[in-house]
């Protein structure tokens, strides 16, 4: 049987930014976070390398701002930049409230001037800004605020329920398009159950699973992105992904990312005969932005024929590499590679999407009522290109910006209303699942072959005539058959991965993360790609 709930806030995803944003609402609202595995199941758990912000009295919002507008290549929103640095500040401090454990610098707790935590570097940053617990800051942060979660009487911490999509007043025939809230299926009893909210909130994270090689964990399908274009989000910029230049090859280590602090910190990209190449590419070398990095280890890697180039710290003292890179150092081990004493093999992978539901500064979308926060958004903050550790950053300012907003529109949301059901009525169990496996490989490998690092129109327009007709068959499947978690991801990911082709069809330049040899200039006008749903409204 087919379950009604009732919240004053319904927030889908257990990331960062979901358990933020359900924190930082007052303890009279009732909140359901939902996460559809576990509640660690999403990328917060997994960051390595830290928060930026401007946090040391060396460091300053402008040179922040600066930096991110250069690795943005021109499409960054200045005003967005300007928002999330200046708020950099107070959110680290309420994460450190919250007790987050942060690494502490030695020296500055003993007393000398400065910020009394340890700051590490990145590429394309031009100070050490990067606040971080050793090398696993996420789960750090993340096993935090989860805790403080659950001492919080009002919030329910819902595990292993997908949303499936969000109920609109459009969806039900009425005239206005506010969201209501959505069907969720709960997998332990396969049953879809009605959520009705005051406020539904996106935190579902980004759309790397998409491709073939990502850093991501496997969720990642780009849920909020589909759901919120089915319920008349626009969308933008979804032709910006960003690929992490070093994660770890090893045929065992699945996902396994080499934090961009290992070049913070000295480590050097190297050919597999010892020599050093980066510079050739670009003159901050290994701490060039992302995009850079990227598409030179890509350019060699073809160039020579090779699967893998090499990260080497071992010049640095084996105790340093040890204190600084503890999870690194016992994984790498794992698999037999000391790092104290040879490179480490890597290959750049998916790893984050730069665009995604359009929103403005209080996370708000363009349906009432319904707000996307993290990874799922396009605050217009990373432009063509996310500069490293801003992702986080992201993630708490605007889950407090939207925490406010729902705060001050509670007065006109009324009460949450009783909607209908899923009807289930048409559909039947599945005998061909071996449909949704098959479908999911075809698409996330010609992704990663026609919409990569290096794309051209012609492979564009391949991936283009795929993607349609696998929407066509997976929209025939839906229709037919009971939803489970992998139907809904998959019809997620083409659908996302439809729009990201859609939009990198329509830039005609190289900019940032989109680079395509048939218009490798850069415009002079930098343009954000903005695509409008069929039920779009406009308010
Ligand atoms: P996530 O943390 O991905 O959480 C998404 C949540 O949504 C999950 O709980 C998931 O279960 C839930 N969900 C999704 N779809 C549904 C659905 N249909 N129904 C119900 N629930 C759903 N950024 C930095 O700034 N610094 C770093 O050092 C850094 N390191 C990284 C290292 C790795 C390996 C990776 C993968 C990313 C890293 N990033 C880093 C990026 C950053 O971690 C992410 O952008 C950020 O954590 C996203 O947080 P989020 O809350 O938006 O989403
Ligand atoms: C990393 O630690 O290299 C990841 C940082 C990021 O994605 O911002």
């Amino acid at each position: 049987m087919s379950q009604h709930h009732q919240y004053d806030v319904l927030v889908i995803g257990s990331g960062g930014a979901g358990l933020a944003l359900a924190l930082n609402l007052p303890e009279h609202l009732k909140v359901a976070v939902l996460s559809k595995g576990d509640l660690a199941g999403g990328s917060t758990y997994w960051a390595q390398g830290g928060v930026a912000a401007v946090l040391d009295d060396s460091d300053n919002i402008d040179s922040h701002v600066q930096d991110t507008l250069v690795a943005g290549a021109g499409l960054c929103h200045e005003d967005a930049v300007r928002f999330t640095v200046e708020h950099s500040r107070e959110t680290i401090d309420w994460l450190i409230e919250q007790g987050v454990p942060f690494t502490r610098d030695d020296e500055h707790s003993r007393g000398q001037q400065g910020f009394a935590f340890h700051l590490t570097r990145e590429g394309g940053h031009s100070h050490r800004r990067i606040i971080h617990a050793a090398d696993a800051t996420g789960a750090a942060i993340f096993t935090t605020l989860l805790e403080r979660a659950r001492q919080r009487p009002n919030i329910e911490l819902l595990e292993q329920r997908v949303a499936v999509d969000l109920i609109t007043e459009r969806k039900l025939g009425g005239l206005g398009n506010r969201c209501l809230g959505a069907y969720v299926l709960d997998r332990r009893r396969g049953e879809v159950d009605t959520f009705a909210a005051r406020f539904v909130v996106l935190a579902t994270g980004g759309a790397a699973k998409v491709y073939l090689y990502t850093s991501n964990p496997d969720g990642t399908c780009g849920d909020g992105i589909a759901m919120a274009w089915r319920a008349g989000c626009r969308v933008g910029n979804l032709e910006f992904n960003q690929f992490h230049p070093t994660c770890l090859y090893h045929p065992q280590a699945k996902s396994f990312l080499i934090t961009e602090a290992v070049r913070g910190e000295g480590g050097q990209l190297k050919l597999p005969n010892g020599e050093r190449f980066m510079l050739r590419f670009d003159p901050r070398g290994e701490l060039a932005p992302r995009d850079i990095v990227a598409r030179a280890i890509d350019h060699e890697m073809k160039r020579l024929g090779i699967d893998c180039v090499y990260l080497d710290i071992s010049h640095r003292p084996a105790e340093f590499i040890r204190e600084h890179f503890p999870t690194i150092y016992e994984r790498c081990l794992g698999f037999g590679i000391d790092i104290t004493r040879e490179p480490i093999p890597v290959v750049p992978a998916a790893h984050y999407t730069c665009g995604g539901v359009l929103v403005d500064h209080h996370g708000q979308t363009d349906v009432p009522g319904l707000y996307a926060i993290g990874e799922t958004s396009f605050t217009g903050l990373h432009g063509a290109n996310r500069l490293a550790s801003n992702s986080l950053l992201e993630c708490f300012v605007y889950a407090r910006a939207a925490a406010a907003d729902i705060v001050q529109q509670l007065p006109h949301s009324g009460v949450p209303r009783t909607l209908p059901g899923w009807d289930a009525s048409q559909v039947t169990d599945s005998d061909e699942d071996v449909i949704i496996a098959h479908n999911w490989d075809e698409l996330r490998r010609f992704m990663w072959d026609y919409v990569g690092i290096v794309r051209t129109s012609k492979r564009l327009q391949r991936a283009q005539h795929r993607v349609r007709l696998l929407l066509a068959e997976i929209d025939e499947f839906y229709s037919n058959y009971k939803v489970s978690r992998d139907l809904i991801e998959l019809r997620n990911l083409a659908l996302v991965a439809d729009l990201m082709i859609r939009s990198a069809m329509l830039r005609h330049e190289s900019r940032g993360l989109h680079y395509t040899l048939d218009y490798p200039e850069t415009l002079s006008d930098a343009r954000d790609t903005l695509l409008v749903p069929p039920a779009y409204r406009p308010v």
